[in-house]
């Protein structure tokens, strides 16, 4: 009786603990962490932005509250929490319209079992980033991008070792910043040796870049817009074995070259370095990055790439022509694009010319247009224009060209001639004959696009002063190694911006 009595005890003890077990499958979050959290939610603002952000804002706190079925904060909007422990390991509230100040007593900084946490795109309303975050020391995600941080990074943030991506950016509300200067960026790359992603556009750093970021050796994505960087940036970064996603662009005082050595096994896919002081050439390894889709440089100091025989034959064809401007004087584009084509300082690179393309490798020209609407001469086989034997591209569209008859040359110069507006021009490729001349008559239209590439080019704006982009198809990369970077013929632009004191 008594043997039965403790039998049936330890199967019923089995059974609730048993029982008890499944029940704790579903997580039940702990109360301090769930006072923490209702404690940060009482010491912000819920409002929202006046402009919408993609994705768009949403109040996920308004949900938070202790209303009887609801009291599990493992599942309120926005936090997950180990599944064994019940800690809160996960916080994602980017996008969601709090608004206020946070300071080191911030109960957020209790949640000390976070992994991933991301404020993006809130206001805290210039507060620092309070020197508590590093009781967070499991951290591995941090994304305080777009909240409205400022003044100095405290160094507690760099004790957060276990970082692997880190995101700072746009942080940038005059007259206050977020910057990172003492500590710096040499501490922040020295300590957080884990990174993956380390995201500071925008960031005030002003400084050179150290040569330890080489030694990250696991970076995939690496951006440092808009910094103020100065002195030499490390050109053993290009060569970081992952790093697919480099972006430099706007730091005008950042010296620096592209490595001529780069190999097959490089991850770069992304490259923006424009607005920046690079100098030295764009070395033809870059044909060896298979990956690379796209590769932005103007507005830098690179040296002279054009050939010496095309810039001179594209010179001569200049002095053959008349520019008469008074044609169109209201149209914008009847800019005479040859008349910045000229020998002057800082100017002798034809392939910066406007109308003007290259392929970066050989500095040999592969595309003209000079469509204009101002440009008057003859075209005939004296012309240089077919001295330039490996054009690709070739358009005199819109201008007043006559000839007696095209040369049949031009058929060799290019595949996507378009010659169409010229009323003087008569005979093959255009469908005109050369003996009724009627000079009224508007010539057929060219059906072809003017990016009828083989390859896939995208232009991301035309004009003088237009940030201007390039996408160079995969296939390009791949197929052919054909490839070629346009370096817009306008001065470097000056971009300061105004700092606080
Ligand atoms: C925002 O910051 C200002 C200046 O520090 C302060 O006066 C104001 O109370 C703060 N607003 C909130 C909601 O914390
Ligand atoms: C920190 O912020 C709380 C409100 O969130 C405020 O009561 C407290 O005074 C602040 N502490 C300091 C040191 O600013
Ligand atoms: C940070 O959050 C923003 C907004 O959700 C997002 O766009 C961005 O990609 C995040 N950064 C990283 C490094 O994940
Ligand atoms: C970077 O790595 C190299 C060798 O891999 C080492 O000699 C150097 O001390 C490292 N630099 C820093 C700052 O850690
Ligand atoms: C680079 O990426 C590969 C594949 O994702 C990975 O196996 C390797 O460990 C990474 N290298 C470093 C240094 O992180
Ligand atoms: C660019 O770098 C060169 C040195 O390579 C320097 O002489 C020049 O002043 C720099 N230009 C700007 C705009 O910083
Ligand atoms: C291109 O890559 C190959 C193999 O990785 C290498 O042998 C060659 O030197 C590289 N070329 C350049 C110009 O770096
Ligand atoms: C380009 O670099 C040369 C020296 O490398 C320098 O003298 C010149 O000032 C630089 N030009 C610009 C516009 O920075
Ligand atoms: C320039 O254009 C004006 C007005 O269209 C015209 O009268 C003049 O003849 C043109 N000059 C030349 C050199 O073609
Ligand atoms: C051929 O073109 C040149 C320059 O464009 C011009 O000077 C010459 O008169 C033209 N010849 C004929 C026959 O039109
Ligand atoms: C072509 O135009 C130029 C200048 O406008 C003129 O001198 C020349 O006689 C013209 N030639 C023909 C063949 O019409
Ligand atoms: C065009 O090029 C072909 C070979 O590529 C050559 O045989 C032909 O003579 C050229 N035609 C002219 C008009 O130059």
């Amino acid at each position: 009786m008594a043997l039965s009595f403790v039998f049936w005890l330890s199967f019923f003890h089995l059974t609730v603990t048993y029982f008890a077990s499944s029940m704790q499958q579903q997580p039940t979050c702990r109360d301090d962490e769930r006072l923490a959290l209702l404690q940060f939610k009482d010491s912000l603002i819920i409002h929202k932005p006046a402009f919408s952000w993609d994705p768009p804002a949403h109040p996920k706190v308004a949900s938070w509250n202790l209303q009887e079925t609801n009291s599990d904060c493992c599942s309120w909007d926005g936090v997950k929490c180990n599944e064994e422990t019940g800690h809160v390991i996960r916080l994602d509230l980017s996008s969601s319209c709090l608004y206020g100040s946070i300071n080191s007593t911030s109960t957020l900084f209790r949640l000390v079992h976070l992994q991933w946490l991301s404020l993006a795109y809130n206001d805290f309303n210039s507060s620092e980033i309070p020197a508590t975050i590093k009781h967070l020391s499991r951290l591995k995600h941090l994304n305080l991008s777009s909240s409205h941080f400022s003044r100095q990074i405290p160094s507690e943030l760099l004790d957060l070792s276990n970082l692997v991506s880190l995101d700072l950016s746009y942080n940038y509300y005059p007259p206050t910043n977020l910057e990172l200067q003492n500590p710096g960026l040499r501490s922040l790359v020295e300590k957080l040796t884990n990174l993956k992603v380390l995201n500071l556009r925008r960031v005030y750093i002003a400084s050179s870049v150290p040569h330890s970021l080489a030694n990250l050796s696991s970076l995939t994505y690496l951006s440092l817009e808009e910094c103020e960087l100065q002195g030499e940036f490390p050109a053993q970064i290009f060569q970081l074995p992952n790093l697919s996603f480099l972006s430099l662009s706007f730091n005008e005082d950042l010296t620096g070259y592209i490595p001529s050595s780069l190999e097959s096994g490089n991850s770069l896919t992304f490259v923006d370095i424009h607005s920046c002081n690079f100098s030295g050439t764009i070395p033809s390894s870059i044909g060896n990055l298979t990956k690379l889709i796209y590769l932005y440089v103007y507005f830098n100091n690179f040296s002279q790439i054009c050939h010496d025989d095309d810039r001179s034959a594209l010179l001569q064809f200049k002095k053959s022509l008349i520019i008469n401007k008074t044609d169109f004087p209201w149209d914008p584009s009847a800019y005479p694009k040859v008349a910045s084509w000229n020998l002057e300082e800082e100017n002798g690179d034809c392939c910066s010319w406007n109308g003007v393309e290259c392929n970066v490798e050989t500095g040999h020209v592969i595309k003209l247009d000079l469509s204009s609407r101002c440009l008057y001469g003859s075209i005939n086989s004296t012309n240089t224009l077919f001295h330039l034997v490996h054009l690709q591209w070739l358009s005199l569209a819109d201008n007043h060209f006559n000839s007696s008859e095209i040369p049949a040359t031009i058929n060799n110069l290019s595949s996507n001639n378009k010659l169409q507006g010229n009323p003087g021009l008569c005979g093959k490729p255009l469908s005109k004959e050369c003996e009724h001349f009627e000079p009224s008559k508007k010539e057929d239209e060219d059906t072809e696009s003017p990016f009828a590439f083989d390859w896939k080019i995208v232009l991301i704006g035309y004009a003088c002063g237009l940030i201007i982009g390039m996408v160079l198809g995969h296939t390009l990369w791949t197929r052919n190694h054909e490839w070629f970077v346009k370096i817009l013929g306008c001065k470097r632009m000056k971009k300061k911006r105004g700092r606080r004191n």
